[in-house]
């Protein structure tokens, strides 16, 4: 099989490479091609460029496939646990019994942040989004932590990661506790990564209360399942603020921010929201789908859809499944639920959603689980970040580790105004 491909322009033919990863996809290599011929390639939405050459997840959309490292994410949703998965994302192999133990005593030796950070809570106003408060805090942490240069060297980066993942989700509890003006409660040395959070969140200084195990296990899968994800917007963010020696925090910070926008991470909010108004106004699902379809409307079907998978996200399969595991043993039923159900039956029936590829995504169903946690809703994309924290890490380090790495700075075709000379203020008109 050729290994090069030609492309012909003005009566000229140029050779490019064509690269080959370990699962057989090919990338037609244009990194000469401007120089040699002038053209540049546009992709508006990089829905068809290949940004890096990347060792840690591979997905297979048409096929619904999805590995971290080579580990199908079923097999590590069923017997992994986040932070053995987030050892795995970031420096590539399962830990041994040793590995794990010295990384979870990392974790718990870093999991509380400089008293002196708890006063920066105190600056945002009542109401501040959550996603907005652990962005800037991330930042602020690097101002109270040794900025990271030396990502070679894995016995200092795995305190680097610790530090992080343990603190996040210290700040992302915080800044609930803040939100909804209760006293900051300190994680607890007693308590695994998932069970702290949950007890950072719920628990109060004159209230003791030990996580259920159940939930703790659902909302550790549910940090599993978001770990990593490929180049999405805000591992890419990531990526391209790393690519200018930014330090991991300053490139965490923006890719809480890419995470934010409903169309990512936000769309687990979107989803409770759509869910919530359709009980509220009592329109029937076809009705609903209908107005969808409607371009018009300018409407999603939110949780619904992805840029890669073009089958069913096994992500969304698995959630389903502990979604319903969660709610029994529970003994909650939620209506949104139901209504989920429906329009996924009736959109996966659909001409529209068929022959469009679109099937539920991970937030489809994230946010019901996350609502039968207690978890308010404001905070749902914050949980979104803790899980995706492995994948921003080990994305950030491999940009950092590439010897060949330069800037990220991609190329435009510009369409604005050709030269034109400056008008003084007083010959404007108007
Ligand atoms: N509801 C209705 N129509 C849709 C949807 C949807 N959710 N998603 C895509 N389409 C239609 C779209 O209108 C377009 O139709 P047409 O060809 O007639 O113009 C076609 O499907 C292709 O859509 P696209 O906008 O080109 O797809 P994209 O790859 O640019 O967007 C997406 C991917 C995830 C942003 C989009 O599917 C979407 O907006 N989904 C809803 C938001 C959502 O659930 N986001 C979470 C994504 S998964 C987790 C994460 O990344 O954070």
């Amino acid at each position: 099989m050729s290994d090069r491909a030609t492309l012909s322009y003005a009566g000229q033919d140029y050779e490019l490479p064509v690269i080959v990863g370990t699962e057989d996809e090919r990338a037609v290599s244009i990194e000469k091609l401007r120089a040699d011929s002038g053209l540049i390639t546009l992709d508006d939405g990089y829905a068809n460029t290949g940004s890096c050459i990347s060792n840690i997840t591979f997905i297979d959309g048409e096929r619904g496939i999805l590995r971290y490292r080579g580990y199908p994410i079923e097999e590590l949703a069923e017997h992994s646990t986040f932070i053995e998965t987030a050892y795995l994302i970031i420096f590539g192999e399962l830990p041994t019994e040793k590995q794990l133990g010295e990384f979870r005593n990392l974790l718990a030796e870093h999991m509380f942040i400089h008293e002196a950070m708890r006063h920066h809570f105190e600056g945002f106003p009542p109401n501040a989004p959550p996603m907005a408060i652990l962005s800037a805090m991330i930042n602020t942490l690097g101002c109270f932590e040794p900025v990271l240069t030396q990502p070679e060297q894995d016995n200092r980066f795995i305190e680097a990661a610790a530090r992080l993942i343990s603190k996040v989700r210290t700040v992302a509890a915080a800044a609930y506790k803040k939100s909804i003006g209760d006293p900051i409660i300190y994680p607890r040395f007693d308590l695994g990564y998932t069970a702290n959070f949950l007890h950072m969140m719920f628990c109060k200084p004159n209230k003791v209360c030990r996580p259920d195990a159940a939930v703790e296990r659902a909302l550790d899968q549910i940090f599993i399942l978001h770990a990593d994800h490929e180049q999405n917007c805000s591992t890419s963010t990531v990526r391209m603020v790393g690519s200018s020696q930014a330090n991991l925090y300053a490139s965490v910070a923006a890719g809480v921010c890419a995470l934010w926008g409903p169309l990512h991470g936000g769309a687990n909010v979107a989803v409770i929201n759509m869910l919530e108004s359709i009980r509220a106004s009592g329109e029937s699902i076809p009705d609903f789908v209908a107005r969808i379809k409607d371009k018009k409307a300018h409407a999603r079907l939110m949780g619904f859809g992805h840029r890669v998978y073009k089958n069913y996200d096994p992500r969304a399969r698995l959630i389903k499944q502990s979604c319903d595991q969660v709610l029994s043993r529970q003994g909650i039923q939620d209506p949104l639920l139901e209504i989920a159900l429906q329009l996924e039956e009736v959109a996966l029936k659909d001409p529209y959603f068929i022959e469009r590829k679109l099937y539920p995504n991970v937030d489809f169903y994230s946010g019901i689980i996350m609502r039968a946690a207690g978890v308010p809703l404001d905070m749902f994309t914050v949980l979104f970040a803790i899980g995706r924290l492995p994948g921003w890490i080990a994305n950030w380090r491999e940009v950092h580790l590439n010897p060949n790495a330069r800037i990220y700075r991609p190329r435009q075709v510009y369409n604005g105004p050709t030269q034109r000379q400056y008008v003084p203020i007083a010959e404007r008109g108007g």
